[in-house]
């Protein structure tokens, strides 16, 4: 049985390790892709993958590839994503879209009752609540990507519902573990984006330094697995060996273990629940050697602490929080924001806009706005100074 497939934000990080995936299945098949305005690249990938639809977000960049690519058709704007999932005939949706923007499809392809391999964590952050309600609604299956919540999703599996007391996201500490705030103060882009155990796109990377990624990670995994705030920790691992762990109610703690490749949590998703073989090395736990363990320092890396708060609060917080991250993340990355600053402009959003209930999706939306007109007006105060 062939299974197909419509790969979102095809372009990026996971985008290009899921095509090599599907490169190596007999089962796969590829029959949609999209990106925000990488058009070059995405029309190579259609022709290389013989796909006959693709949907670009930027309006401009559509309009470039439907000029250059006349052998399929060409969607665009978020309206045209929409349209690529629920015209696809598709078994599975993989969303390794950044950001936010990766919401309004997630909602898309469950609402149409189509499964949902997620790589973007942020639907979850942002839409946690309506976004499990919807799948349970429509009977779609949501399969974590992401390399802890796959670890999870398998520890979980074989266990009976209350025997479960802890989850255990492991946090590799990215390339500040360690530092003191002073340390952090003159801290470059490039420094932050090298980090030291994972190769991935650009505002992960940095969300990994500021430890906000585990953070994100944290509300990711309680909407996933229904389990409460205080049942998750958070423990760093610099090995990045030990990707998650479960603590059941007999004294037994289960461990999930690899070499970092995402090209496994993504496999392991695309062909839930069945398991193909992957081309990764197999675990040499003599030459690994060492696995150590150290808790997360709060004091310097505030963003772990503010997602824990935004979580707490609920309601709209995740939201505005996210989207001051981004915002702030988007500012370092130009240039705009020192590193530690980051961490400021979401506190100060969030101080600003307390939260309020969600009632809808567009109850998010609103929320999600008003952050980021917010969180810009902060990043241009501090620019200015
Ligand atoms: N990379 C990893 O190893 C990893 C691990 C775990 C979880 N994740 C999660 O997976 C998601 C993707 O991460 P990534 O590292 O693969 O990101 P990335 O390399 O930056 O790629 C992002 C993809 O999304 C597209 N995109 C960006 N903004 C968009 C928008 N507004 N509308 C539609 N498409 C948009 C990009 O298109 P363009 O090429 O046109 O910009 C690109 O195809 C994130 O949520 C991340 O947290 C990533």
């Amino acid at each position: 049985m062939s299974r197909r497939l419509v790969i979102l934000g095809s372009t990026g990080s996971i985008g290009e390790q899921a095509l090599d995936v599907v490169s190596r299945s007999e089962e796969l098949v590829v029959v949609g892709l999209s990106a925000e305005r990488s058009w070059e690249p995405l029309v190579e990938q259609a022709r290389a993958w013989g796909v006959r639809r693709i949907a670009l977000a930027d309006e401009d960049a559509a309009a470039r590839a439907s000029e250059a690519w006349t052998d399929g058709e060409v969607l665009s704007g978020s309206d045209g994503l929409v349209r690529l999932i629920a015209d696809a005939e598709c078994d599975m949706v993989l969303n390794a879209i950044v950001g936010s923007a990766g919401l309004l499809p997630s909602v898309a392809a469950l609402t149409e009752g189509i499964d949902l391999a997620l790589a973007n964590k942020e639907s979850l952050v942002v839409g946690g609540e309506l976004v499990m309600q919807l799948a349970e609604a429509t009977g779609a299956s949501i399969i974590p990507v992401d390399s802890e919540h796959s670890a999870l999703h398998q520890l979980l599996g074989a266990e009976r519902p209350g025997t479960v007391d802890r989850l255990i996201l492991t946090a590799s500490g990215g390339p500040f573990r360690g530092a003191s705030p002073a340390d952090l103060r003159d801290v470059t882009v490039e420094q932050a984006l090298a980090h030291p155990t994972w190769d991935m796109g650009g505002k992960i990377t940095i969300d990994s330094a500021t430890l906000m990624n585990k953070g994100l990670e944290l509300i990711e995994a309680h909407h996933l697995f229904g389990t409460p705030y205080e049942r998750i920790d958070v423990v760093v691992h610099p090995q990045s060996i030990v990707h998650s762990l479960i603590q059941l109610c007999d004294g037994a703690t289960l461990a999930h273990l690899g070499y970092p490749d995402m090209r496994v949590p993504i496999s392991y998703a695309l062909h839930y629940p069945e398991r193909v073989d992957v081309p990764v090395r197999p675990l040499d736990l003599v030459e690994v050697g060492a696995l150590t363990f150290e808790p997360a320092a709060g004091d310097t890396f505030a963003c772990l602490r503010l997602a824990r708060e935004a979580a707490l609060a609920g309601g709209t917080a995740p939201c505005t929080m996210n989207a001051a991250n981004e915002v702030a993340v988007h500012a370092f990355l130009r240039g705009r924001l020192r590193f530690l600053e980051i961490a400021r402009v979401i506190e100060q959003t969030l101080e600003a806009l307390p939260a309020t209930q969600v009632h809808s999706f567009d109850s998010l939306a609103d929320a999600d706005a008003r952050a980021r007109t917010l969180a810009r007006e902060l990043v241009a105060e501090r620019a200015a100074a």
